[in-house]
């Protein structure tokens, strides 16, 4: 069964706590539930993840992108939190693996503060999802599938 990746940065275990008047009030298995739904909805199998760590975000692109090589994998879902504004090496690391990656905020973040306008991930990114939630991750699973799977023969 083909995979579909969904990695989450920094603070994200904090779901449900952390600022709920932006982020909401669902925590981070919700999330992992939606996008195991989704992905069933679509014949995936599902590769869900949290890390507060940057490098291990560049190690985990790295692994996803080499799934994707063999065949073994769709893309990746990435919601990089506070590295999306800041790491080079995520952007480096995507552009490496040339990995098909959706880049996926729960806030709207051009609503935000202004240090949340740019990202690095955006460049590399095949698609952009913003602003929708936590029903964002289902979206960046859809549209994955749209622009990357080859229409099944009938
Ligand atoms: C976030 C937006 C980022 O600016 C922030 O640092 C996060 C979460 C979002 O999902 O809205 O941690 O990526």
């Amino acid at each position: 069964m083909t995979t579909v990746f969904v990695f989450n940065g920094p603070n994200l275990n904090l779901l449900g706590t952390r600022k709920p008047e932006v982020y909401g009030t669902t925590v981070l298995a919700d999330v992992e539930a939606q996008c195991r739904e989704s992905a069933a909805a679509h014949g995936l199998a599902l590769d869900f993840r949290q890390t507060n760590h940057e490098g291990t975000l560049v190690d985990w692109i790295q692994e996803a992108g080499a799934a994707v090589k063999r065949g073994e994998a769709l893309g990746l879902v990435l919601n990089a939190a506070a590295y999306t504004h800041t790491s080079v090496a995520l952007h480096d690391a995507i552009e490496g693996a040339e990995l098909p990656t959706v880049e996926v905020h729960i806030s709207n973040v051009h609503g935000r503060e202004t240090f949340r306008h740019h990202s690095y991930v955006s460049p590399v990114a095949a698609g952009i999802v913003v602003g929708f939630g936590i029903g964002g991750y289902a979206l960046a699973i859809d549209g994955l599938v749209r622009k990357f799977r080859p229409l099944r023969s009938v």
